[in-house]
């Protein structure tokens, strides 16, 4: 932390600035929860899309991923969208570069490309449609059974759409390493601890932890899980960010973190989402920078299959 920023009330100063710019500040449930707690909306990748695209913002401050804050600029090129740290990526995005990516669907020319949001605006550019884990089932469900899938990047939650829809897709060969990071012995080692817990785990979890969990689904409907679930006591299956917002919507119940296999790591936390700091909020928007750029017929590519999303799902 540089000395100069030494007393800053980061709160104050951001919620100064938001006023001063016009700015609407969007966080991933995955953020720290300061960051969560200044946010105007705090949502899943879905909602969080959505959102920017129905801001009246002049300014998205987007405290989440590089993928998520360039699909919010895909959907308003007119709005200055920043970043607090441009460094934050994500290994689904990192593991499909576009160069490969282009030769994978060239290599099956009659299969349609159904692509996780998680990738970067060029592998949007060179896909049919995109999804988020909340609707991928929606989406591919509409797709005529005659045709065949290339389901990219995340090959835990293709399997996991595989087995839900009945759609043999072609998967890319991609993960996410939070939600790899899980040990299914640890898990069930908590399950004997806490047999009355029920697990909760994100689809992008391997195969082996899905077997066991009593319900699978997206970060907004994990929250929405354990609000209306009879049950007192969670084991959460995804990057830790999450529960913040579940002991706020319901501080009567217990939530524990599923282990990492190394629990001397903080690898059940996201490195990327976790780069983000108040301190770095407060800096994106008093020097309105970084921001995301983008290519204006890149941009023009990749919306195409963002807006297929938004009319599928
Ligand atoms: P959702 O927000 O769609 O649940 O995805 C989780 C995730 O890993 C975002 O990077
Ligand atoms: Fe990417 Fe995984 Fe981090 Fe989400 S949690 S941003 S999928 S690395």
């Amino acid at each position: 932390m540089s000395d100069l920023l030494v007393g800053t009330d980061y709160k104050e100063e951001i919620l100064r600035l938001k006023e001063e710019l016009n700015a609407v500040i969007l966080a991933h449930y995955y953020q720290e929860s300061e960051i969560q707690d200044i946010a105007d909306f705090v949502g899943d990748s879905l909602e969080l899309a959505k959102k920017a695209k129905s801001t009246n913002a002049d300014v998205i401050v987007f405290a989440g991923v590089h993928f998520m804050a360039e699909t919010a600029k895909i959907l308003n090129p007119q709005k200055l969208v920043l970043i607090p740290d441009p460094e934050a990526s994500c290994s689904l995005a990192e593991g499909c570069p576009a160069d490969q990516f282009r030769k994978f669907r060239e290599a099956h020319p009659d299969h349609i490309a159904i692509t996780y949001i998680n990738c970067t605006a060029e592998v949007k550019a060179l896909s049919d449609i995109i999804c988020t884990s909340s609707n991928a089932e929606k989406i591919i469900s509409q797709i005529p059974p005659e045709k065949p899938i290339l389901f990219s990047p995340d090959r835990n939650l293709g399997k996991y759409l595989i087995k839900k829809t009945g759609r043999n897709m072609l998967l890319w060969e991609g993960s996410c390493i939070v939600h790899e990071t899980f040990s299914e012995r640890k898990i069930l080692d908590l399950k004997l601890r806490y047999p009355e817990a029920k697990l909760i785990a994100h689809p992008e979890c391997e195969e082996p932890v899905l077997m066991h969990a009593d319900f699978i689904g997206s970060t907004s409907r994990l929250l929405k899980f354990i609000q209306e679930d009879s049950s007192t006591s969670y084991i959460v299956a995804t990057e830790t960010g999450i529960i913040h917002q579940m002991k706020k919507a319901r501080p009567d119940k217990i939530f524990i973190p599923a282990p990492p296999q190394d629990e001397s790591c903080s690898c059940n936390e996201c490195p990327y989402m976790k780069l983000n700091t108040m301190e770095k909020v407060y800096l994106c928007m008093k020097n309105k920078f970084p921001a995301i750029n983008l290519d204006e017929e890149l941009r023009l590519k990749a919306l195409k299959p963002i807006e297929r999303m938004l009319e599928m799902s």
